[in-house]
């Protein structure tokens, strides 16, 4: 059943555009999205609340197995995130959230416990997953893989704007700081590290507006 449900995987650093175009893709599809990136997130943000450290691999394990969360969108249309049904749309996407993100998903009790949970999304007419390991591992028979990049001074700009039009305070020079440490931590780390599946194809985002790289990916979808 589920070999008959196309899956396209868009895999990549942060920064690189993933989430945007993956929207996308899967709107004028008409397929479901999993932002798999938020499912790490959604565990570092609720071991937080429940005061459990980030090193605590058992704790974690059983948090990532527990969540109960819900997406969906608000009254106006805008990406709505709900963690044990309180809405946590903006703490999700804070970069302390993403840094601890990146530590949880180091662990590889938090990822297998992860693992279930991101295949259900796959369902009729087919799924648009972004994320590091969608090609590689989770989705590793997907009919489309897309490896998206963007150089880091980009990766660093756009992040830059974007949390400056949520009336985020940040500063440039740290978000750059953070996006290299970590590129650093998710490409090198043991499990699961970043890297494009051998049958993935490239595709560099620098310089090109999100409707060309929207209809790059649209193009290779067509062909699968
Ligand atoms: O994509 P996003 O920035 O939301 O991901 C947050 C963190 O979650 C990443 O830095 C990465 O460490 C981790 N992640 C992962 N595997 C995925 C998606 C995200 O390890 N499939």
């Amino acid at each position: 059943m589920s070999q008959a449900v196309p899956v396209i995987a868009i895999d990549g650093p942060s920064g690189s555009g993933k989430g945007t175009i993956a929207r996308r893709v899967a709107a004028a599809l008409g397929y479901h999205l999993l932002d798999s990136g938020a499912l790490y997130r959604l565990t570092a943000l609720a071991a937080q609340k429940e005061g459990v450290c980030l090193d605590d691999t058992r704790a974690l394990a059983r948090i990532a197995a527990g969540l109960d969360i819900q997406f969906g969108s608000d009254a106006s249309g805008d990406e709505l995130i709900l963690l044990n049904g309180a809405d946590v749309t903006e703490q999700v996407r804070t970069e302390q959230t993403g840094a601890g993100a990146s530590r949880v998903a180091a662990l590889q009790p938090v990822r297998d416990a992860l693992l279930g949970l991101q295949r259900t999304f796959r369902k009729p007419p087919g799924l648009v997953a972004d994320g590091r390991d969608m090609g590689t591992h989770v989705f590793a028979d997907a009919a489309l893989k897309v490896f998206l990049t963007a150089s880091a001074e980009e990766r660093a700009q756009r992040r830059y704007k974007q949390l400056k039009g949520k009336g985020i305070d940040v500063s440039l020079a740290a978000l750059s700081r953070d996006i290299e440490a970590r590129d650093r931590r998710d490409s090198e780390r043991s499990v699961a590290p970043l890297r494009p599946a051998e049958d993935a194809r490239m595709l560099d985002s620098s310089g090109q507006s999100i409707e060309a790289v929207t209809n790059t990916v649209l193009d290779w979808a067509r062909g699968i």
